[in-house]
């Protein structure tokens, strides 16, 4: 690994391993160091929802980037949920999709969440924490998320191997993290949408409509038609639903 994935920091437990890398990068911890936990008794999703962080069963971990440039925390978000499908697909043998922009699925159920946060100060990005949990075993699920959520032992019927996952995500983060500002791999993550083509039903603070998802566009926006216009949703504080 040349950047992601050069220092891994294994803890068992901790309320969020996106606040405790926050806590590393604030005390200078370089570029590219990982921490994977195995059991977050406070994993957080997007919109202050929590992430169901059961101990031994997943892969739940973050990782410290400080891009140099004007990256885009939605390019980010979009090029790891690339790296999560390949990696899925080469080690478990099956193969995901992307829901516009955090959400990996399997049979059309979640299988990982992506959380990108960021410090942002005089409009740099001081560090941004890259979070990815993957049910990666196990297959109980409190009530509120077993008809949404699955693991990929689940779907497969197999144990999976959760070290040889997490090496085979760091290395196509790390190739990833290298090229992804070329936007090539857009066309990839269109290829792995599960959203494109589809109707979807998009949920904005108060406000909810239907739309048309047209394309993904440079910055992993995704473009919709809506009532015959086009518009893109760039922002992660959106929902989206089937
Ligand atoms: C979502 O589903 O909305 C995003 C879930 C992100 C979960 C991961 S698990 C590792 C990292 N630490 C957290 O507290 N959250 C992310």
């Amino acid at each position: 690994m040349s950047i992601i994935g050069k220092k891994i920091i294994r803890i068992e437990e901790t309320p969020s391993t996106n606040d405790l890398a926050k806590e590393y990068a604030k005390n200078g911890e370089g570029e590219g160091t990982v921490i994977v936990a195995e059991h977050q008794t406070k994993g957080k999703g997007r919109m202050g929802r929590s992430f169901f962080s059961p101990s031994g069963a997943g892969l739940y971990m973050s990782v410290i980037l400080r891009p140099t440039d004007e990256k885009n925390g939605l390019l980010i978000t979009s090029f790891a949920s690339v790296a999560v499908c390949r990696a899925i697909k080469k080690v478990c043998g099956v193969s995901p999709k992307i829901k516009w922009v955090n959400d990996v699925y399997l049979n059309e159920k979640k299988v990982c969440g992506i959380l990108t946060e960021s410090l942002i100060s005089e409009g740099k990005a001081e560090y941004i924490i890259l979070g990815v949990g993957i049910n990666v075993n196990g297959a109980e699920f409190p009530d509120d998320i077993k008809d949404i959520a699955t693991s990929i032992e689940k779907e497969t019927l197999k144990k999976q191997d959760k070290e040889a996952l997490l090496r085979e995500i760091l290395k196509e983060l790390d190739e990833l993290y290298k090229t992804y500002g070329n936007g090539e791999f857009l066309e990839e993550s269109r290829k792995l949408s599960c959203v494109l083509g589809k109707e979807i039903k998009v949920i904005r603070g108060n406000e909810t409509y239907i739309a048309k998802a047209v394309d993904l566009d440079s910055l992993g926006g995704l473009i919709i038609e809506r009532d015959g216009k086009k518009e893109t949703l760039n922002s992660g504080e959106v929902s989206i639903r089937f």
